[in-house]
C-alpha cells in the first residue's frame, strides 16, 4: 500500500458526462438480475453479505474506508452517489450512525429505500446532483463518495457542497482512480486528468490522504475479466458490464485505484 501526497494541480478537463437516464437505465437493468453486485461479491467471496455494492470494491478497500471515515454511534454519515445504497447502509449500520444518501438516479433511490426498510439503520434518501446538495451547511459529520465523484463534471464544486455539508472536523472518504501518468492520452477523458489531492485542497480541505493498494487494482481488473467469462444476453445489465469491460481492461492497468481522505 502506498500514498501520495502534494502534486500540482491540473486544470479541471470536460469528459464523457453520464447522464442521471442512462444512470436509471443502468439500474433498471441492474434491479432485474443483480448482476453487478453478484459479480463483485463473486470476486471477493469476503465481502460482507448483502453489501450489494455497484462500485469496484473489495474487503481490503471496504475495511479501509470504515477505518479511515471514523464514523461513530450516534453520528451523520453522507453517502454522495449513494446508487442502490448498500455500501453507506453498511458503513452506517457497523457504526451505528444514521445516513443520509443522495443521488441524482431516481431509480437508484427507489432502491435505496427499498434496501432501508429492511435494515435498522435510520436513513433518508433524496435525488439531488452532487454540485447542489440538499443539505444545511454543516449537518453531517461524515462523508464517503464511492466511485461517484469522476462523473461530475464540475469537481471543484462537488468538493466544496461536500465541505460546506461537513461539520468542523468532519472526514470526507472517497474512492475513485488516478492515472499513473498524469494527462495519459490513452485513458479515457474522466480519469485522464483526475487529481484529488488538488481539487480537495483548492477547496480547503486539510489532512488529505490518497492511499492505493495493488490488490484494489486486482479486484477492479478482476471484475471486468470474471464478466467476460460469463456468457450473457443482450440487453442484460451484465451484457453492459461486458461491453464496459472490453473498452476498459485494456487501459486498466494505467489507472491507480486510490481511496481519498480529507478533513473539513
Ligand atoms: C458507480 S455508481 C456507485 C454507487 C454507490 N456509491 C455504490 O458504491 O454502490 C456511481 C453513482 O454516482 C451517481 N452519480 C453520478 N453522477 C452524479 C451526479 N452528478 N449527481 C448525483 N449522483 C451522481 C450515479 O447515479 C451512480 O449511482
Amino acid at each position: 500500500m502506498t500514498t501520495s501526497s502534494d502534486r500540482p494541480e491540473p486544470a479541471t478537463r470536460s469528459h464523457q458526462v453520464t447522464s442521471a437516464q442512462e444512470f436509471d437505465r443502468l439500474f433498471a437493468r441492474e434491479q432485474a438480475d443483480n448482476a453487478f453486485s453478484q459479480l463483485v461479491h463473486r470476486v471477493d467471496p469476503h465481502l460482507p453479505p448483502g453489501l450489494g455494492p455497484f462500485s469496484f470494491l473489495c474487503t481490503s478497500l471496504l475495511h479501509h474506508i470504515s477505518a479511515q471515515l471514523h464514523l461513530k454511534d450516534g453520528q451523520m454519515l453522507a453517502d454522495l452517489g449513494c446508487g442502490p445504497g448498500g455500501p453507506g447502509l453498511w458503513l452506517a449500520g457497523r457504526a451505528r450512525a444514521a445516513l443520509t444518501g443522495i443521488d441524482f438516479s431516481a431509480v437508484a433511490i427507489t432502491a435505496a429505500r427499498h434496501r432501508a426498510a429492511h435494515l435498522p439503520v435510520p436513513a433518508v434518501f433524496s435525488v439531488a446532483d452532487l454540485v447542489s446538495l440538499p443539505l444545511p451547511d454543516e449537518s453531517v459529520d461524515r462523508a464517503v463518495s464511492l466511485d461517484a465523484l469522476q462523473y461530475v463534471p464540475d469537481r471543484t464544486t462537488a468538493a466544496r457542497e461536500a465541505r460546506r455539508i461537513l461539520r468542523p472536523g468532519g472526514r470526507l472518504v472517497l474512492t475513485g482512480w488516478q492515472p499513473r501518468i498524469p494527462g495519459d492520452e490513452r485513458l479515457p477523458g474522466r480519469h485522464r486528468h483526475t487529481d484529488w489531492h488538488s481539487v480537495l485542497r483548492a477547496t480547503g480541505f486539510t489532512e488529505i490522504c490518497t492511499v492505493d493498494d495493488p490488490a484494489w487494482d486486482t479486484a477492479y481488473q478482476e471484475i471486468y475479466r470474471h464478466a467476460l467469462a460469463v456468457p450473457s444476453e443482450r440487453e442484460t445489465a451484465l451484457a453492459g458490464l461486458q461491453g464496459e469491460a472490453r473498452r476498459r481492461l485494456p487501459t486498466a492497468h494505467l489507472l491507480r485505484r486510490i481511496a481519498v481522505t480529507a478533513v473539513r
